[in-house]
């Protein structure tokens, strides 16, 4: 059996009012096809919410609420049934009167611990916005890295945040001039502690990221080489982590005096993950729009192999604009591959007929305005 949403039901998400759609057990690919603005993308959205995190456009929770004009409704929900080898489960999450933060259910049963969805479900995903990843800011990368580094070490996105939290409270003593020194050495064996536990996790991801990506799928599929810049990450690859602890330390110390008159400080908040394009060894920045939506695809599939070797369960895939930027001969290869998944994958496009080779094979859904949805094929 492969792992699956069997039934969707939304209420007041976005721009369904109601919305109740079943996909059945079978796992192939769904595919949504539809117009500008029909609802595609919202439907991955909600599916990106049954799991931790704030979806997949990092929205807030009151942009999700639908509106229409300036009515809103602010309570709404997302009813997920989900299927795998390990069985079949129900999971709900949304806003509830008079809560402040969203709210989850497993089997009928509250918890307030986002981490607890990993357990019955997991998703990874692909948008639009991600296409330009390797050209842009690289804080989306640190973003994209860590996102893949969480789901292998559980600790890695707390340890991330207490890191951003005490880095901030250092850098408001330094440059209001509250120069406390036990309080500052406090924080500063924090950040210390955190970042070379963050640093260490991304290193083993990497590396293990690269063995399942020397794999690739087909020649379509470029291999990608990853790897890590950064103060600390680079030190550990020739340092011990105790001789890395004492480096980073005196970093520390050392930048206060320029940090207090607005300087900046170099650590993990500050690494890069590179992408390299194996067989033409050129960075990703410098590859075509296709070729680095391909590495992408790569990177994300390899994910998903790794995810299912390492910990036995094959996250469900959400690509959001699927065939942008993709030639035929690679659309085609893509879909081949995403067919032999052990877990469903789903793909939105303007263009059905892209699929027209798969009849049978993808299920294709047209998404009509007035949110209404038909199984087509
Ligand atoms: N909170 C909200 N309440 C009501 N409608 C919303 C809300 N947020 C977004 N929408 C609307 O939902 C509609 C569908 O958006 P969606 O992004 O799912 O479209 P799409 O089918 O993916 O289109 P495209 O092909 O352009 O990507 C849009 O008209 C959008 O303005
Ligand atoms: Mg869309």
């Amino acid at each position: 059996m492969k792992t699956g949403i069997s039934r969707l039901r939304l209420t007041n998400f976005r721009s369904y009012p109601e919305l109740d759609i079943s996909f059945g057990t079978g796992g192939e690919p769904v595919a949504l096809c539809g117009a500008n603005g029909v609802g595609k993308t919202n439907i991955l959205e909600a599916i990106s919410y049954l799991t931790a995190g704030r979806g997949l456009r990092g929205a807030k929770l009151s942009d999700v609420a639908r509106h229409i004009g300036e009515e809103v409704y602010p309570l709404w929900s997302i009813v997920a049934n989900l299927y795998s080898p390990f069985g079949e489960h129900q999971v709900g999450t949304g806003m509830v009167a008079g809560a402040d933060r969203r709210q989850m259910r497993i089997d009928g049963k509250s918890t307030s611990h986002q981490s607890d969805l990993a357990d019955v479900f997991r998703c990874l995903w692909l948008t639009p916005a991600q296409d330009r990843l390797f050209c842009g800011d690289p804080a989306a990368r640190r973003r994209f890295l860590d996102r893949i580094v969480g789901a292998f070490d559980p600790l890695h996105t707390n340890r991330l945040s207490d890191y951003q939290a005490v880095l901030k409270e250092w850098f408001c003593l330094l440059r209001e001039g509250r120069l406390d020194n036990a309080w500052l050495s406090g924080l500063e064996e924090q950040l210390v502690e955190n970042g070379i536990a963050i640093a260490a996790s991304r290193l083993d991801i990497v590396e293990r990221l690269g063995t399942y990506l020397s794999v690739t799928e087909d020649a379509s599929f470029p291999a990608a080489e990853i790897k890590l810049t950064g103060l600390l990450e680079q030190a550990l690859l020739t340092q011990s982590a105790v001789a890395v602890e004492d480096m980073f330390m005196g970093h520390l110390r050392a930048a206060r005096k320029s940090c207090a008159e607005g300087g900046n400080l170099t650590g993990p908040h500050t690494s890069d993950f590179i992408v390299i394009h194996r067989q033409q060894n050129r960075s990703a920045d410098l590859c075509s729009t296709g070729e680095q939506k391909a590495l992408l695809l790569s990177i994300i599939l390899a994910e998903m192999r790794a995810q299912m070797a390492e910990q036995g369960r094959c996250p469900v895939l959400l690509l959001d604009e699927v065939a942008a930027h993709l030639d035929a001969r690679r659309r085609h290869t893509l879909f081949d591959v995403l067919t032999t998944r052990p877990a469903q994958v789903f793909m939105t496009t303007t263009d059905s007929t892209i699929f027209a080779d798969f009849t049978g094979q993808i299920a294709q859904f047209d998404v009509k305005e007035k949110q209404e949805i038909i199984k087509v094929a």
